[in-house]
C-alpha cells in the first residue's frame, strides 16, 4: 500500500543541518529563496556562479542536483525551480513538493532536509500562507506523491519500494515552530485519511463489498478507541423502515450494510457534524443497466463512503476536539430476479414513497434513508458525499466537486475550506423551482427528474429528506477518481472535510 515516511519539523541553518540531501528553492532570473541565499553565502557565492551559467532557469518544477559544494556540509544540493514570483501559487507549492519527492525517490535517498515549504505562498483570501498551512500542505503533497496501490499485483509486482524514510522539514526562522509541528501532525493525519480513501476506492468490487466497508468501519474502532462503530444488518434496517436503501441491494447477492461511526471528542453535548457517504461498491445500473464502456469505473461508486471513513480516520489520528458522526450507506447495485424494476414504488424511512423510474439513480435511494437516520443526532450540520450524477461532470468537469445545500452559512464555510486546502467546490442552486421535475403520478416523489439539470434534481430529491437540519451535499462524480492512464481514486474530498472540521468545529481556527 502507501509508503509511509516520518516528517520531522526542525529549526536549523542550511549549513549546519545533518543530511545527505538538502532541498532549497530558486526563482527565475537567478533569484534565491532565503535558504538558497544562506547556502550561497556559506559556499562563497558558488550557487550564484552556477546560476550565472544559465543552465537552470528556475521555472516552476525544474530541478538540478549539485554535489559536494565547498562550504556546504550536505553532499547533495537539490535546487527546485519556484517560478517567476517570490510568492508562489498554491498549485505551484504543491508542484515543487511533488518534484521534491520524485527526485528523492529516483536518487534512492533514505533521508533529506527540505526548506521548500518556507517559500511564501500567495493565498486567494488571506495575503500569505501561515506556517501551519505551509507545513500541512507540504506533508499532504509529499504523501500524495508517495502513494502507490499494488495490493492486487501478484507476479507483475511491485514498483520498487521507495527507500525514503525521513524528511526533515527545516526552517531558518526560530519562530512558529509550534505551528509548524501542529501543521505537520494535521497533515500526517489527513494524509493517512486520504490514503485510506484512495485504497478503498481502488480496491475492486469483488473485494470491496458492502460487508468489507462495514468491516473497515469496525476496524476504525479497533485502531482508535475514540471511535465507536455500529453496523446495521438488513434485518435491522428493515425494522427502521429503510425500504428505499434496501431496495437497491435486492438484485445483489451482497447484503446491504449501514455503518455508523461515532467520534465524540468535542464538548459533551455539543451538536455533532454528521457525514453521510454513498457506498455503492459496484453500480451496474441495475435493471436500467449501464452501457459497457468504462463500467469498471463504477467500482469507485463508494468513494463518498470512503471519504467518510478517511475523514474519521484523520480526525481520530489528529485527536480533533470535535463531535463527528460518520454514516456510510453500503450496497451493490445489480440486476437480478429480485431487483427493483422501473415503475416500482418503495417506502422510505421518512414515510415518503418513491417511484423508481430508473434503477440507475440508486445513490439517492440509499442516501435518503441514511439522511433520515442522521436526524437522531440532532446535528449541527449534515454533509453528504456522493458520486451521484454523471451530469456533474458535464456541468463542472473534474476540477471542483459540486456543492448544494439548504443553509448558506454551511455552504460558505465549505467553500472557504475548499479554497484553503485546494480541494475545491462550486455551488449550484437548489431552488424549489426544480421540484416540479420530480413529480410522480403514482408516488410522493420520483427518483429522477429528466434530462435537465441532473445534478440539481438529484440534490433536490435529497432535500426532501433533509428539512430538519442544516445540510450540504457534495457531488464528487468528477473528482473522486481519475480515468485513463492515471486511473485511480483521488481521496477527495477528505482534505476538504478535514479542513472544514478543523476550521469550524475544533475550537481554535487553523
Ligand atoms: N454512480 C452514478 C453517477 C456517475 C456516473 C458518477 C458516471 C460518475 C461517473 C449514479 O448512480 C448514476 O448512475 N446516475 C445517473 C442518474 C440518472 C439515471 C438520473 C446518471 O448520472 O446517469
Ligand atoms: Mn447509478
Ligand atoms: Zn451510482
Amino acid at each position: 500500500m502507501s509508503h509511509k515516511i516520518a516528517y520531522r519539523v526542525a529549526h536549523a541553518a542550511t549549513d549546519t543541518v545533518k543530511t545527505s540531501c538538502i532541498a532549497v528553492g530558486v526563482y527565475e532570473k537567478q533569484k534565491l529563496s532565503n535558504a538558497a541565499a544562506q547556502l550561497d553565502k556559506a559556499s562563497d557565492g558558488q550557487l550564484k556562479r552556477f546560476l550565472k551559467k544559465g543552465d537552470f532557469s528556475g521555472r516552476c518544477g525544474q530541478y538540478t542536483i549539485l554535489y559536494d559544494i565547498p562550504g556546504i556540509p550536505a553532499p547533495r544540493l537539490l535546487l527546485v525551480g519556484c517560478g517567476a514570483n517570490k510568492q508562489i501559487s498554491q498549485e505551484d507549492f504543491q508542484k515543487i513538493h511533488v518534484r521534491l519527492i520524485k527526485c528523492l525517490i529516483s536518487l534512492n535517498a533514505t533521508q533529506a532536509a527540505s526548506y521548500l515549504h518556507e517559500v511564501p505562498v500567495d493565498m486567494a483570501q488571506s495575503a500569505t500562507a501561515d506556517p501551519g498551512w505551509s507545513t500541512r500542505q507540504a506533508v499532504l503533497a509529499c504523501d500524495h506523491t508517495l502513494y502507490q496501490f499494488d495490493l492486487c499485483k501478484a507476479l507483475d509486482k511491485k514498483r520498487d519500494k521507495p527507500k525514503l524514510k525521513t524528511l526533515q522539514l527545516c526552517q531558518l526562522e526560530a519562530e512558529h515552530l509550534a505551528e509548524r509541528k501542529q501543521g505537520a501532525k494535521q497533515g500526517q493525519g489527513i494524509a493517512e485519511g486520504i490514503n485510506l480513501a484512495k485504497t478503498l476506492g481502488n480496491l475492486p468490487g469483488n473485494i470491496c463489498t458492502p460487508s468489507y466497508l462495514a468491516k473497515q468501519a469496525k476496524s476504525l474502532q479497533k485502531t482508535f478507541p475514540s471511535v465507536k462503530t455500529t453496523v446495521l444488518s438488513e434485518a435491522a434496517m428493515e425494522k427502521l423502515g429503510m425500504g428505499s436503501l434496501l431496495s437497491v441491494a435486492r438484485g445483489s447477492q451482497e447484503p446491504a450494510k449501514l455503518a455508523i461511526m461515532e467520534y465524540q471528542q468535542g464538548k459533551p453535548g455539543a451538536k455533532p457534524i454528521v457525514l453521510v457517504g454513498k457506498g455503492i461498491t459496484f453500480d451496474s445500473g441495475g435493471i436500467s443497466l449501464k452501457p459497457g464502456a468504462k463500467m469498471d469505473e463504477m467500482k469507485f461508486d463508494m468513494c463518498g463512503a470512503a471519504s467518510v471513513l478517511g475523514t474519521l480516520h484523520a480526525c481520530a489520528r489528529i485527536g480533533v476536539k470535535a463531535n463527528v458522526i460518520g454514516i456510510i450507506a453500503c450496497a451493490e447495485n445489480m440486476p437480478g430476479g429480485k431487483a427493483s424494476k422501473p415503475g416500482d414504488i418503495v417506502t422510505s424511512m421518512s414515510g415518503r414513497t418513491i417511484e423508481i423510474l430508473n434503477t440507475d439513480a440508486e445513490g439517492r435511494l440509499v442516501l435518503c434513508d441514511a439522511l433520515s437516520y442522521a436526524e437522531r443526532y440532532k446535528p449541527a450540520a449534515v454533509i453528504d458525499i456522493a458520486t451521484l450524477t454523471g451530469a456533474c461532470i458535464v456541468a463542472l468537469g473534474r476540477v471542483p466537486s459540486g456543492l448544494l445545500g439548504n443553509n448558506e452559512q454551511l455552504v460558505q464555510r465549505l467553500k472557504q475550506a475548499g479554497e484553503q486546502c485546494g480541494d475545491r467546490v462550486w455551488q449550484l442552486p437548489l431552488w424549489p423551482d426544480y421540484r416540479r421535475q420530480l413529480k410522480s403520478n403514482f408516488a410522493d416523489v420520483a427518483n429522477i427528474g429528466g434530462p435537465d439539470a441532473g445534478t440539481i434534481t438529484a440534490a433536490v430529491f435529497l432535500s426532501y429528506f433533509t428539512e430538519n437540519y442544516p445540510w450540504a451535499h457534495l457531488d464528487i462524480a468528477g473528482t473522486a477518481w481519475k480515468s485513463n492512464n492515471d486511473k485511480g481514486a483521488t481521496g477527495r474530498p477528505v482534505s476538504l472535510l478535514a479542513h472544514y472540521i478543523l476550521q469550524n468545529h475544533a475550537g481554535k481556527k487553523v
